[in-house]
């Protein structure tokens, strides 16, 4: 059998995994520049493989996809949304792909636009002059209200403190190492359909965590399955819940049930914010960070924009801003590695690969590997002005393939709404270091947020 290089000595693998939990991305860095761009190792029973080349991982997501499942990590995710789209497999994920992607349309998220100029002001009015204020917080609380109004609509939905909080319980639980070792155990017994049985499970192990997780998990479907009742008693269409009620499969009439529903509405809430909220924290830190770029991007707004906000079709015209964005989810991208599990044996490039490998294309390094990237480490915005040159997969923030984000129109335009109507009105100074500390969790994030002054406004 033709395995990728990689580490095989016991003393090695035993380091990786002390490396993995102090700095994951230098033992990335570390394994690639030592053995290559694919790599395999095994830890016991398991095996992994790790990319960081475009082509290999182009045929787990896109040309071999048809072979490969979501990965052990997604497996436990279940826990918290069910059988939503992010995790869901087979003929469940393909007809909830079909019905989200008409939900999903750019002509039906324009409909929020709104929802997203709104809420910028909201958060930008609660700024005061000479105030410190931390974006990373902001750009959180932003998000997931922008999220929950175009879910569940205007001035219903008054909890989000408390669906914050527990949507960050129930992820730091799913991800600390102590339940790593518990999701590779797991692994061989998965959850598929069967998450009241698997929760039932995870009840009973004895650690204080759960009870924490489980009351969070208690909260949000409380409050969602509320919801889910309220709107379809309203029968009417105006949110994105409403679509999701009605929307109805072409092949056979059928629609979502309620716990389907209750399902895909916790994997948007998850989804549809924690991500944005950090792509956003990077984008203010480059643009905070290098004057040339906010001189650009300060160009750009404001021969754009005419009034304090922009019209949608403004918007679309903030060119240098869309390409700025880019560039941080680039040298960032939230989403900073996606795995995979081969169901048969498969191959990448010329190697083999056994059945049931965890396949780790690893995004962040992806995006800086010199060789799709010329001076990678700088940030240069123009690269996506003229973005032909840039090697077809090299650059996967929402993914690739069948499975790839469905939600980056409504994060582009979510994250280009919040960007100009702050750059527009306030000015602010960067008080966290340049070049900030990673937090590495399922997102990547900046450790100590991204704090700034409010210097004050352009116009108020
Ligand atoms: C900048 C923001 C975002 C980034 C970087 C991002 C990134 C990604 C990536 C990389 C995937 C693929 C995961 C995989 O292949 O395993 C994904 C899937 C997904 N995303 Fe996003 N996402 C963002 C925003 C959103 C938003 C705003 C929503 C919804 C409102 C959303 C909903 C989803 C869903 C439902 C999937 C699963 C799709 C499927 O498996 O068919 N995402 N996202």
């Amino acid at each position: 059998m033709n395995l990728p290089p990689g580490p095989r000595a016991m003393s090695e693998l035993i380091k990786m995994l002390v490396q993995r939990r102090q700095h994951p991305i230098k033992l990335y860095e570390s394994i690639f520049k030592k053995y290559g761009d694919i790599v395999y190792f095994k830890f016991g029973p398991y095996g992994f493989v790790m990319l960081n080349d475009a082509e290999a991982t182009e045929q787990i997501l896109l040309t071999d996809a048809k072979n490969y499942t979501k990965s052990t990590g997604y497996e436990r995710f279940k826990l918290i949304v069910g059988n939503g789209l992010l995790v869901s497999e087979g003929d469940t994920w393909k007809k909830q792909r079909r019905l989200l992607t008409g939900v999903f349309s750019s002509k039906n998220i324009e409909k929020f636009y709104p929802i997203m100029v709104q809420e910028s002001l909201k958060m930008m009015q609660r700024w005061k002059v000479n105030q410190e204020v931390d974006l990373a917080e902001e750009m959180n609380l932003v998000t997931l209200q922008i999220i929950s109004f175009s879910l569940f609509g205007k001035d219903q939905f008054s909890d989000s403190k408390i669906v914050r909080s527990s949507l960050q319980e129930m992820l730091s639980y799913l991800q600390t190492t102590r339940h790593l070792w518990i999701q590779l155990l797991l692994s061989s017994f998965p959850i598929g359909n069967k998450r009241a049985k698997a929760l039932a499970i995870e009840k009973s192990l004895p650690l204080k965590s759960t009870k924490k997780f489980f009351g969070a998990i208690q909260n949000i479907d409380k409050l969602v399955n509320g919801m889910i009742e309220e709107r379809i008693q309203k029968g009417q269409k105006e949110n994105l819940l409403d679509s999701l009620i009605s929307v109805t499969d072409s092949t056979d009439q059928s629609q979502m049930n309620k716990e389907q529903l209750r399902d895909e509405v916790v994997n948007l809430l998850i989804a549809g914010h924690e991500t944005t909220a950090n792509a956003l924290t990077w984008t203010w830190q480059q643009i905070l960070r290098y004057p040339d770029v906010m001189k650009k991007v300060m160009e750009e707004v404001n021969s754009v924009i005419s009034g304090e906000t922009p019209s949608y079709e403004e918007l679309t015209k903030l060119v240098y801003l869309k390409a700025t964005f880019e560039e941080s989810m680039r040298l960032f991208p939230p989403f900073w590695r996606i795995s995979r599990r081969n169901m048969v044996p498969t191959k990448i490039k010329n190697f083999d690969i056994p059945q049931g490998t965890n396949v780790i294309a690893s995004i962040y390094t992806l995006h800086r590997n010199p060789a799709y990237w010329e001076d990678p480490l700088s940030f240069r915005p123009e690269r996506f002005i003229n973005s032909e040159s840039i090697k077809k997969n090299a650059y996967i923030p929402f993914g690739a393939g069948p499975r790839s984000c469905i939600g980056a129109h409504f994060a582009t335009l979510e994250a280009l709404t919040i960007l100009a109507i702050c750059l527009k009105n306030t000015q602010m100074t960067l008080l966290s270091p340049e070049d900030p500390a990673y937090f590495m969790s399922l997102t990547l994030q900046p450790k100590e947020g991204c704090k700034v002054r409010i210097e004050g406004w352009t116009k108020k």
